[in-house]
């Protein structure tokens, strides 16, 4: 060994006693804790991962002959990012699950502070029902349940009913912010008329002198059938996005802005033949097909999907969206997080 190995031995020697020796005062060093990692892009540890719904399908109504919906409280299959085992999170910050409610059921009624969006993925007949008025889904409906809203899920028609859950968990949980209350009886109370909210808030107009309580959306029932209505007329009129096709935000009609201060989401359209062009950004986001057949091609992977087939692509890793025939893609992502913070940064042409 030469006299320089050894006094870098001594070097680093001395430098492990120290660390051990401040540790019982509460303190580390930074430089070590640095030293080698690459710091000059963001590095998520989740991967990108896809969901068949026919693969899954069979386990949701496995679910379901496990456990009622009612002793479940939410009986959901949580989409986990195998990056974050039994942590219960799809992406960094982002929860997601698939919620089955058999007919006759009822998911109780609490209201916490996460806030939720939710997909219809399959079947009609439940109603999920927001602070006393109900929405009642169809597949491609999508719902916001702000934070703090009391919620409870019912099925009175024929059908099992599935739908995606996104919530905010993963960062409310970061930042400390957790509170859950039940509701004192499992269904709550139905003090509004269906469809007051949508006449109310929903129809281009606002009440006079209305002032918005929260930056939560008053609207919490977006139907698929004038989403998907407003995507197929703007089909032949575009434009079209290089990378996204054509993408549509849902919002909060009282603000412009996205329907939840924490959660984005979009409805998009791919038309037949579309071959996006590479893109990425630093929110990760959670696809789900609703029309149409198509592949999202990351780096290392291709992605076929389907109708229902679910995919999440972590924050920063490249990739393109194709369709091979007229698609509909929903997708939801921490967006408006990274807006209001300043630190959304999307690459639109670099891999
Ligand atoms: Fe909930």
């Amino acid at each position: 060994m030469t006299e320089h190995a050894d006094a870098a031995a001594a070097q680093l020697e001395r430098e492990r006693e120290f660390i051990s020796r401040i540790k019982i005062r509460n303190l580390a060093p930074l430089w070590a804790n640095r030293r080698g990692v690459d710091l000059s892009k963001p590095a998520s540890t989740a991967v990108p991962v896809r969901w068949r719904y026919d693969d899954i399908r069979p386990d949701i109504a496995e679910a379901g002959d496990i456990i009622t919906a009612e002793d479940a409280f939410r009986r959901v299959l949580v989409l986990e990012n195998p990056s974050y085992p039994d942590e219960m999170r799809v992406t960094n910050t982002l929860y997601a699950g698939l919620q089955l409610v058999r007919p006759g059921e009822l998911a109780p009624c609490h209201r916490h502070s996460q806030t939720a969006l939710r997909f219809i993925v399959e079947g009609e007949g439940a109603f999920t029902s927001v602070d006393g008025e109900r929405a009642w889904m169809q597949p491609g409906d999508f719902i916001v349940t702000p934070h703090g809203s009391w919620h409870d899920h019912a099925n009175e028609g024929a059908e099992p009913v599935v739908w995606l859950d996104v919530l905010d968990t993963p960062l409310v949980g970061f930042l400390d912010t957790v509170f859950r209350e039940s509701y004192p009886a499992p269904r709550q109370q139905i003090s509004v008329p269906d469809g007051t909210s949508p006449a109310r808030f929903g129809a281009n107009m606002l009440p006079e002198g209305y002032t918005a309580a929260s930056l939560a959306t008053p609207v919490f029932h977006y139907p698929y059938a004038r989403s998907r209505a407003a995507l197929v007329a703007l089909a032949s009129a575009g434009p079209f996005d290089p990378c996204h096709g054509l993408r549509m935000q849902y919002v909060n009609p009282a603000n412009g802005d996205h329907a939840t201060a924490t959660m984005g989401a979009f409805l998009q359209y791919l038309p037949a033949a579309f071959r996006g062009e590479p893109f990425r950004s630093t929110e990760g986001i959670l696809f789900c097909a609703v029309e149409g057949h198509g592949r999202i091609v990351t780096d290392n992977e291709t992605f076929e999907w389907g109708p229902r087939d679910l995919v999440v692509v972590p924050g920063w890793h490249s990739f393109r969206l194709e369709a091979d025939e007229d698609a509909i893609l929903f997708n939801a992502s921490d967006r408006p997080v990274q807006e209001k913070l300043g630190l959304l940064r999307e690459d639109r042409f670099e891999k």
